[in-house]
């Protein structure tokens, strides 16, 4: 772990406690349309990010990403998790209720104020492409939707590579703009806060994790977005990873990390 200690908030009866590693704690990146740095972040824009969730569409997708992911990351019981980018914690908080620890990384202390009432999970401020934490130290890492706002994702997903012990697995899920949902929002996708977003390709996902280890491309999130009936329609599209893995909105690489 890195030596300088920040504490950013004091949620009930929890410490939140950053550890940022000298020299590294203000490095900028982008994300969710506006420049960060630690000290500079926005709780109005992190609620109403959180707030998403809650609508009809984020709730569906959520679920579809929840469940993709569990699916994707196998069994985590007794498995020392670091989730990197972890924004307000819905992940989080599912990654916690079967992982044997869990600990939270996000650059913005606003997002992590809101994960911390919803986790018990140590959440720390620091940057994803310089993670203060030893090599090998954890069994599973994972990121969802961080590649796309980070500067250099292929150096994050080294970064998350580096603190995985070999023979532990490595996570990242991403949006795909060439998907179903995608195709529905391209006007949009121009608009912010995603016209700041770099959107990886399957082929960019793929060629992070090749140096790592061994990799397995999956995909879900079939819908264009909230359709009418999407709690009856929604289930039959997801049947599609097998015929059209291309046109999952989301895409989740897994790398079974080799080496000694
Ligand atoms: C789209 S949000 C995703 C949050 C969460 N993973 C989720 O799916 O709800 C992207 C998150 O990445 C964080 N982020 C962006 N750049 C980062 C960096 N360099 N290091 C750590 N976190 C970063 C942002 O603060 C934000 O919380």
């Amino acid at each position: 772990m890195g030596s300088g200690v920040l504490i950013v908030a004091l949620p009930r009866r929890r410490r939140l406690v950053a550890r940022i590693p000298r020299g590294r704690g203000r490095q900028s990146t982008t994300a969710l349309g506006h420049s960060q740095e630690v000290g500079r972040s926005d709780p109005a824009q992190a609620t109403f990010y959180d707030r998403w969730f809650d609508s009809a569409w984020g709730h569906y997708a959520f679920e579809v990403e929840r469940a993709a992911l569990e699916r994707a990351v196998g069994p985590l019981e007794g498995c020392r998790v670091l989730e990197v980018g972890c924004g307000t914690g819905r992940f989080t908080a599912a990654v916690e209720q079967h992982a044997g620890s869990v600990i939270g990384v996000d650059l913005d202390p606003a997002m992590l104020a809101i994960a911390a009432r919803r986790v018990r999970a140590p959440l720390l401020v620091a940057d994803a492409q310089h993670l203060p934490f030893d090599d090998a130290t954890f069994d599973v890492t994972m990121a969802v939707t961080l590649c796309e706002f980070v500067t250099d994702p292929h150096l994050v997903v080294g970064e998350l590579g580096r603190v995985t012990r070999p023979g532990g697995r490595i996570a990242i899920g991403a949006l795909n703009a060439r998907s179903a949902w995608g195709m529905a929002r391209r006007r949009r996708l121009r608009r912010p806060p995603w016209q700041a977003a770099h959107f990886v390709t399957r082929q960019e996902l793929v060629s992070f994790g090749r140096p790592l280890g061994r990799v397995t491309l999956h995909a879900a999130l079939f819908a264009p977005g909230d359709l009418p009936g999407l709690d009856k329609v929604g289930p039959l599209l997801e049947g599609r990873e097998r015929a059209c893995p291309r046109f999952g909105a989301f895409q989740v690489l897994v790398v079974d990390k080799t080496g000694s």
